[in-house]
């Protein structure tokens, strides 16, 4: 009889042990590839793992990086899930078969844009926000160095700024890419890469990260920076003397995006961060990592802080074209050849 009882107790501990070994496997796992500030992924991991106890591994890595790391590991995938970053890489990985398929529910509470970056790649990828490329520069700086403030992109090939302008490498950084897509449709092809190789003529350094050259111009390393305007945003809060340009021949904008990795190896968890990455009240969170960017969920309260896109002249972008593999490649290609390689 005592040992009847004995293994009732040994069959009753080995079920509480396979129940709580259950409960930890239920809650999970998820490596997370995190391209916008860094701030801002910190407050979505820890967020995360508060509201669904999945335990995230996060990386910080440009668009452009994060895009090349994603396809050199597509045979053996370490990644889950891609979140955030400017949307053309997205587009890209979605053509070429390195994301995955996912209907979020939370689809029809977004804006148009992001349902449309949804559409374009097969439901591969979703906008999550939305933000005007420009120029910030430090007023201080400028003063002291007698530069005058730049009003369109054209002024920044003039000699006047020679050494003071900064911008992120394209290849490694999607705001970059961002810039020299951009120059390309405002100018056409033509006559933006003669545009590239004047403005190259006047950059002092080329960043791995597009918001390094306006957190340079805040610390005053550099006078101008041309990044998103909402990252020139960021360091005008935090107190530094930035101001904003949104230049005259009109400007580029991204489309923030979010995208699960195919073949990862927790496709559940990744699920649950896209729903979790879309849902309005987490969107709305964002302003708290000092992240200025326009939510993609239209019931999310946009930060008063925002640069209001309806102000902006936005070009009307080619998402298609600029998005789409060959035309990436092709043009980090050609500025890699004929720009990058030319003396400053
Ligand atoms: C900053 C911006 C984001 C953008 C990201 C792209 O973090 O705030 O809106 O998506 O840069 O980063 P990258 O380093 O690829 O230019």
């Amino acid at each position: 009889m005592r040992r009847f009882y004995l293994s009732l107790v040994t069959i009753a501990i080995a079920g509480l042990v396979a129940a709580t070994a259950n409960t930890t496997f239920a809650a999970g796992k998820l490596t997370l590839y995190c391209s916008p500030q860094i701030e801002w992924c910190q407050l979505m991991v820890k967020e995360f793992e508060k509201s669904t106890g999945i335990k995230v591994a996060m990386t910080r890595k440009s668009s452009g990086e994060t895009f090349a790391q994603i396809k050199a590991e597509r045979r053996n995938p370490k990644g889950d899930v891609w979140w955030g970053g400017t949307g053309d890489p997205h587009l890209q990985a979605a053509e070429e078969g390195l994301t995955q398929e996912y209907k979020s529910p939370r689809l029809p509470e977004l804006q148009d844009w992001a349902r449309r970056q949804a559409e374009q790649s097969g439901f591969k990828t979703v906008g999550i926000y939305a933000g005007a490329l420009g120029v910030g520069y430090n007023s201080e700086l400028a003063a002291k160095h007698k530069v005058p403030a730049p009003k369109c992109w054209a002024d920044l090939t003039k000699p006047a700024y020679k050494g003071h302008v900064q911008m992120a490498n394209p290849n490694s950084s999607g705001t970059a890419y961002t810039t020299l897509a951009t120059i390309v449709q405002v100018f056409g092809e033509e006559k933006g890469f003669e545009f590239m190789k004047g403005l190259h003529k006047n950059i002092n350094q080329y960043t791995k990260s597009g918001s390094a050259p306006i957190k340079a111009s805040a610390r005053g390393e550099t006078t101008i920076g041309i990044v998103f305007q909402h990252d020139a945003v960021t360091q005008a809060v935090k107190g530094f003397p930035i101001k904003i340009v949104s230049p005259c021949e009109g400007t580029g904008y991204e489309i923030g995006s979010v995208s699960i990795i195919k073949g990862g190896r927790n496709p559940e968890s990744a699920k649950k961060w896209v729903d979790f990455a879309l849902d309005p009240k987490i969107q709305t969170m964002a302003a708290q990592a000092k992240a200025y960017q326009v939510p993609s969920n239209s019931k999310a309260t946009p930060p008063p802080q925002a640069p209001d896109l309806s102000q902006i002249k936005l070009i009307d972008y080619n998402f298609k074209k600029y998005g789409s593999s060959a035309e990436r490649r092709r043009l980090l290609k050609k500025w890699d050849d004929d720009v990058s390689t030319l003396p400053r």
